[in-house]
Parts: structure tokens; C-alpha cells; sequence
């Protein structure tokens, strides 16, 4: 079940930079990068009260952020991501339903150490879409 908003995620080349832009002309506070090596990616986040802004920067060159990257140089949104109880049932509905769940039967993790899981853009609108289990 989607219960809601966890963040929107956003490539970037720099993420210093980005980060540096966001405080300067936003006055939005970036926290610490941390890297994901599973997914290849630097990842900060902007907490906001009622959801994050997650910015990305490939930490290697065959990473899928890094492919975006050339065909995005600038970057640009990535994907969004919704939070659900339990990332397992609610692919196994999304999937009997026709979405197609990425990745699947692959038990993903995020920096946070929470399960997510990834929806096939075509399946949503043409946006990406991250699952992400949060409980309670
Ligand atoms: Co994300």
C-alpha cells in the first residue's frame, strides 16, 4: 500500500556544486553525502518537513546515473519515490495488476538501509518511480 511522498531525486554532475547553489539561492541545507556502492551513486539529501529533495552524482562511470549523465549532461529529475508499508506485497500487487516491479526477486536496499524497489517509468506515467518501506 502507498502511504506517501518520501522524496523527489535529482542527477547532478557536482554534487558539491549543487549543494553550494541549493544553500546559496534556496537557503535549503544539504546534509552529508553518503555513498551507495550497490547503485554507484553519491547521494545528499534536503529534509524537508514533509519530504526529502535526494541529489545524486555518479561515484563511477558505469553506474545507471552516470548513463543519464550523458544523455542529461546538466542532469535533471531522476525519479520520485513513494513510501509503502511493505515493498514486497506491494510489488506482488503492482505486478499482478501489470506494472512491472525492476529488479525483482533482487532485495535492493537504500543508504538508509530501508527495502525499495523501482516501478518501469512506462508503467507510471513515464516517471520513474521508487518504492521505499517505511513502517509505522
Ligand atoms: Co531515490
Amino acid at each position: 500500500m502507498i502511504t506517501g511522498l518520501s522524496h523527489v531525486s535529482i542527477v547532478v554532475p557536482d554534487l558539491a556544486a549543487a549543494a553550494e547553489k541549493l544553500e546559496k539561492i534556496y537557503g535549503l541545507v544539504v546534509d552529508e553525502a553518503k555513498v551507495n556502492d550497490e547503485q554507484g551513486v553519491r547521494l545528499a539529501y534536503v529534509n524537508l518537513p514533509n519530504a526529502r529533495i535526494e541529489l545524486m552524482e555518479p561515484a563511477r562511470s558505469d553506474s545507471p546515473v552516470a548513463r543519464f549523465l550523458e544523455r542529461n549532461p546538466k542532469g535533471g529529475i531522476h525519479h520520485f519515490c513513494l513510501t509503502v508499508d511493505s515493498v514486497d506485497s506491494t510489488a506482488e500487487v503492482l505486478a499482478e495488476r501489470g506494472a512491472r516491479v525492476l529488479g525483482e526477486g533482487k532485495r535492493q536496499r537504500n543508504v538508509h538501509g530501508e527495502r525499495i524497489a523501482f516501478v518501469h517509468p512506462a508503467d507510471f506515467l513515464g516517471a520513474l518511480v521508487e518504492l521505499e518501506e517505511h513502517h509505522g
